[in-house]
């Protein structure tokens, strides 16, 4: 099955820079548990090819998402594994515009998750993007970012940090696992993807400039779009998981 191969894939690459992304997604989904239950209504903000929604059914299979991103290729990928899956909707949109909601179902979620992404996006739409999520949880919801968030002055552990991901990215790479680059190309010679991957060239190009800020940094601004709690529920050095409570 030529999606499966691509989930596999895309999911081979994203561990080569994140060796504890399985962890990850494990402590967020029980979070999500925890505080929706086994049936929840769940967000998947920048879904990519549906990494976390696909491990939210194996793991609550009673579990609705619906996936936002705004990347063809991915998008495709996505849509070609869950063809047959009703239990998730996907919506082509771009977080940095305003009217990004539009998309969404009337009904509030029980959680909104999303990882590795929000970084990609600079500082005020992510403001705005954190006002819009405290509108589509509903009271009691709980919203999960796990994203790279480091802290300022630790010097020392962010060294030891980068040599750890180095060893593992190198070890990955002697094991066949292609990197982001490889990737894309790798994706686009499959012409099941070729012209979905052009479109994606055309909206990213070579542009990331988004912003990176502290763990801090986002349960101050929760706070401030209207959650009630926030906090740290997992962090391995430079990298973060915050919950927030609506
Ligand atoms: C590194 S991928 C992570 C995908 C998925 N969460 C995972 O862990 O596999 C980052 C995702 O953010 C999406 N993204 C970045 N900027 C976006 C935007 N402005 N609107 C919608 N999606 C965006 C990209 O298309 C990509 O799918």
């Amino acid at each position: 099955m030529v999606w499966e191969r691509w989930q596999v894939s895309w999911d081979r690459q994203q561990e080569l820079y994140l060796p504890d992304r399985e962890e990850r997604f494990r402590v967020m989904l029980d979070v999500v548990e925890a505080v929706a239950g086994p049936a929840p209504r769940v967000l998947d903000l920048a879904c990519g090819t549906g990494s976390i929604s696909r491990r939210l059914f194996e793991r609550l299979p009673e579990a609705t998402s619906v996936g936002v991103d705004l990347d063809p290729a991915l998008l495709t990928i996505a849509r070609g594994s869950f063809a047959d899956d009703a239990r998730i909707r996907l919506v082509s949109a771009d977080l940095h515009a305003p009217d990004w909601t539009a998309g969404m179902p009337d009904e509030p979620f029980d959680a909104v998750v999303t990882a590795t992404a929000l970084h990609w996006l600079t500082t005020e739409p992510l403001l705005r993007l954190y006002g819009d999520l405290a509108k589509l949880l509903r009271p009691g919801g709980v919203f999960l970012n796990a994203d790279h968030m480091p802290e300022s002055g630790r010097p020392l552990l962010y060294a030891a940090d980068e040599t750890i991901r180095r060893t593992h990215r190198e070890r990955a790479e002697r094991a066949g696992a292609l990197d982001w680059d490889g990737w894309w190309e790798a994706a686009e010679s499959d012409p099941n993807l070729t012209d979905a991957v052009a479109a994606s060239r055309a909206i990213y190009g070579t542009d990331d400039s988004g912003d990176t800020h502290p763990a801090d940094w986002h349960i101050a601004r929760l706070h401030e779009a209207g959650f009630l709690e926030a906090g740290v529920v997992w962090r391995c050095l430079g990298d973060a998981m915050v919950a927030a409570i609506r």
